[in-house]
């Protein structure tokens, strides 16, 4: 029989909002609203919320920031690019957690994984003084091991993988190993005391094998979902996601 102390951590997720503001910014107003949308995904089981404030702000602006803050009881997630503006901000704001991305303004989202290695320095004094605000700092990165030892250096509390590739490769050996190189780094990120979390491109098709990695302990989640809402509804995108994940969680 399996005890309960074998069983894996339960396996979290965090919803990003963003691209319910993207679709209020493109018509400017209020609606839709990306704090409601919040509000819905805290209903539907969501444990936490995401957002990602751009240098360009095209989808989640300052305001947002404010509002989902005094509007939500799970923790914020912020995204935001190592830079002294946004360092102000996220401690203006005082989120849960700061997940540091790099930031290219002409990228349609998140390319690739932080260049911890190459940023020591830039970095040092930014999260030097997230952390003293209490502010959890999480470092968006590939499966990559020197990068998983630099934010180990660094303090990190989490690491977050860029499950990207993994989620645009066809079914087949590429799609495989970058898989196996996903769950190596998971294990070698919790061997460092790193918490790890994974995200960007997970959909329905593709969210259990990543899901069932026990040392993963948050998916965040977006793009697909706020698409998916579109069809059937945001609460019941959410609860079917939670549902997959729980699912192959349990295997
Ligand atoms: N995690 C990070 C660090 C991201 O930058 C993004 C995209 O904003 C996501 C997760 C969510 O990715 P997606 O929108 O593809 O689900």
């Amino acid at each position: 029989m399996t005890s309960m102390s074998s069983l894996p951590p339960a396996l979290r997720l965090g919803v990003n909002i963003d691209h319910v503001a993207t679709l209020r910014n493109a018509r400017g107003g209020v609606h839709p609203d990306p704090v409601k949308a919040a509000l819905l995904a805290e209903q539907a089981g969501a444990d936490g919320i995401t957002a990602h404030l751009r240098e360009d702000r095209r989808h989640i602006r300052e305001h947002d920031l404010a509002a989902l803050m005094a509007a939500i009881s799970l923790p914020l997630n912020l995204e935001m690019a190592a830079t002294e503006d946004m360092c102000n901000i996220a401690l203006d704001t005082r989120p849960n957690a700061a997940c540091i991305v790099p930031e290219n303004r002409e990228e349609v989202t998140t390319e690739g994984g932080l260049d911890v290695l190459g940023l020591r320095g830039r970095l040092t004094p930014i999260l030097a003084k997230l952390k003293d605000a209490g502010i959890r700092i999480s470092l968006f990165i590939e499966a990559d091991d020197d990068q998983i030892k630099a934010s180990a250096d660094l303090g990190a509390d989490i690491i977050e993988l860029h499950t990207g590739r993994y989620c645009d490769l066809p079914a087949g050996m590429d799609r495989d190993m970058e898989f196996n190189r996903i769950k190596a780094a998971a294990r070698l990120s919790q061997s460092l005391g790193l918490e790890c979390h994974a995200g960007h491109g997970l959909r329905f098709d593709n969210v259990a094998p990543i899901a069932a990695l026990p040392e993963v302990v948050e998916l965040n989640i977006g793009h697909f979902l706020m698409g998916e809402a579109v069809m059937m509804g945001l609460k019941p995108a959410i609860i079917e996601m939670r549902r997959l994940m729980d699912e192959a969680r349990q295997q």
